[in-house]
């Protein structure tokens, strides 16, 4: 239909972004951006008058309308240049070309666009070299980075999400430009950034974006707490295990096993507590006593400043760090044993009271419970 409005009305259309970079990774995607030379609001309306006049939902600020099509979300925009003040997300906007278009976009890979004009229909428009990057595996920005993350400083968040769900890597010069603009990222909402977060850590293999967040600095800004499980300290020989990438080996584990975001939480902030109870005892070595009941209090704590979610939610990861992780325990049979010694060592001065948690954990009941929680 597009296709057909396009061709009549002799308009410069394509398919652009996402779409477009999904169809060359075999990735089924619902979400289809178009770009017209025009108006974006004129040409969704004309499709939807074909189409059976769903409902268009016009944003005039943006100059863009979204159209639901059977189980599709078509967005259409008016091929736009745009320019930035320092201090916002919004940007300047004037009318341009579709080169224009491509350039003030994130990344080569989302730059892609595909012609619905049926002179040349389905003619790749690659003026910045996605598709090599897309077989090289390369995130990079169609423009001087250093530009399109002051631009926007979300994108900086969005360059290490691709990477990690992709397995791409982020060319040197795009990361050196993160590193650069890390402290952009107060700019952009919390809302935003847990969002790009946690699709870091719904990924296959989430420690990739965690040790880039950590690499380019961008972790100590918006998840400290997590960026000081980094280190081992040495004291009379004996060194302690690094948590941080201890925490990451958990998260990866638990991958295979349950795409619950709130388990995955539940990993990443197990060990959380760990730097605050931290002591180094003679004759014995490195302690980390009463830990997940310290960082059990953390949780609430770091959820409100993380802005997610103070639910019943909030109230399941405060246990399971209590608990330490009783459901990966649950799904792996093998490890029950080593997991429960675990938690005991652990416990600490507060075994007794772990003792009981266990206990009234461990009954099938409960395990009901969790596993009713968990679908
Ligand atoms: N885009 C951008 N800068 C952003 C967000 C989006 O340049 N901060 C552009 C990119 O071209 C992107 C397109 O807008 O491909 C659509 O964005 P979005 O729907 O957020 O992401 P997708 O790339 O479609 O990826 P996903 O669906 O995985 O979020």
């Amino acid at each position: 239909i597009i296709s057909e409005i396009v061709t009549k009305e002799n308009l410069e259309s394509y398919v652009i972004g996402g779409f477009v970079r999904d169809i060359f990774l075999n990735r089924g995607s619902k979400d289809i951006d178009v770009v017209v030379i025009g108006s974006g609001i004129d040409l969704a309306q004309k499709v939807a008058a074909k189409a059976g006049n769903p409902k268009v939902s016009i944003f005039k600020n943006f100059g863009t309308a979204m159209l639901k099509f059977k189980d599709l979300e078509i967005e259409f925009v008016g091929a736009r240049k745009e320019s930035y003040n320092r201090d916002s997300r919004k940007p300047i906007v004037e009318n341009g070309s579709l080169e224009d278009d491509q350039k003030r976009r994130d990344f080569t890979i989302n730059a892609l666009a595909l012609s619905l004009h049926k002179d040349n229909f389905g003619e790749l428009l690659d003026p910045f070299g996605g598709i090599d990057d897309l077989n090289s595996k390369i995130i990079k920005t169609p423009m001087d980075p250093m530009i399109t993350f002051s631009d926007d400083p979300l994108r900086m968040m969005r360059a290490i999400r691709f990477a990690t769900q992709l397995n791409f890597k982020i060319s040197d010069v795009t990361f050196n430009a993160i590193k650069e603009n890390k402290e952009r990222i107060h700019i952009i909402s919390k809302e935003r950034i847990i969002e790009e977060l946690n699709k870091i850590v719904m990924s296959a293999k989430p420690s990739i974006g965690f040790k880039l967040l950590e690499e380019c600095g961008l972790l100590k800004i918006i998840f400290p707490e997590f960026q000081r499980l980094k280190g081992r300290e040495t004291r009379n020989g004996i060194s302690h295990k690094d948590n941080f990438y201890h925490t990451l080996e958990v998260l990866d584990q638990l991958v295979p096993y349950s795409d619950n975001l709130w388990l995955r939480w539940s990993a990443l902030l197990h060990d959380i507590a760990k730097p605050n109870t931290k002591k180094f005892v003679k004759g014995i070595g490195w302690t980390f006593h009463a830990h997940n009941f310290v960082g059990e209090k953390m949780v609430p704590r770091i959820f409100k400043n993380m802005k997610l979610p103070l639910n019943e939610k909030m109230k399941f990861v405060q246990k399971m760090v209590l608990l330490h992780m009783r459901p990966i325990v649950l799904a792996q049979e093998e490890v029950t044993d080593s997991a429960v010694r675990r938690l005991l060592f652990d416990a600490g001065d507060d075994i007794d009271e772990l003792m009981k948690l266990c206990e009234a954990d461990i009954t099938s009941k409960n395990e009901e419970k969790v596993k009713r929680f968990l679908d």
